[in-house]
């Protein structure tokens, strides 16, 4: 279970469900040598901000080892699928024990496989991000 909560997290790195988080300013801020007035808006990207190089090496490659020693050792806000602060999820423990679970089960018994002629694999931002006309994947039983 310790490496596959592993690919797990990786996967939330480089596919966070939740792409974009909005905030809005309550009131007028000053922040890195800018002004924004009252009910500004913040988009808010664990998309972009999981594949910055500067905090994540070999961002684009998908390593679940590297969580090896647990998501605390970057700063708070370079790894955060499940946004943060107040407004942060109150599900993430519970998602990361179900992911957990329902992958270590179908893992264990299947090898998936994608479905031929599919090509490279887009993801979609919409309200949460997903893989453009999903993907077709082949069960195959491990032996
Ligand atoms: C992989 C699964 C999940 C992901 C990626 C996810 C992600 C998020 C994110 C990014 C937010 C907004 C955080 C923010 O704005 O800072 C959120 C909010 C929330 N999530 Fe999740 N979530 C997941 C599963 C769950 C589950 C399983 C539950 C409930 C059992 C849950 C309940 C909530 C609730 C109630 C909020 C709103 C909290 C508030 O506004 O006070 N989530 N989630």
């Amino acid at each position: 279970m310790t490496y596959t909560k592993q690919v797990i997290q990786e996967t939330l790195r480089l596919y966070p469900p939740a792409w974009a988080i909005l905030r809005e300013a309550e009131e007028a801020v000053d922040m890195l040598g800018d002004h924004f007035p009252a009910n500004s808006s913040f988009l808010i990207s664990p998309y972009a901000i999981h594949r910055n190089e500067q905090m994540f090496e070999d961002a684009a490659v998908f390593r679940p080892e590297r969580f090896a020693d647990g998501s605390s050792q970057w700063p708070r806000f370079a790894y955060f699928p499940f946004g943060g602060g107040a407004r942060g999820c109150i599900g993430s423990q519970f998602a990361l024990m179900e992911a957990g679970l329902i992958l270590a089960v179908l893992a264990r018994r299947f090898r998936f496989v994608s479905a031929p002629g599919q090509g490279e694999a887009q993801p979609e931002p919409l309200v949460s991000l997903r893989i453009k006309n999903g993907r077709w994947m082949i069960p195959q039983r491990r032996s």
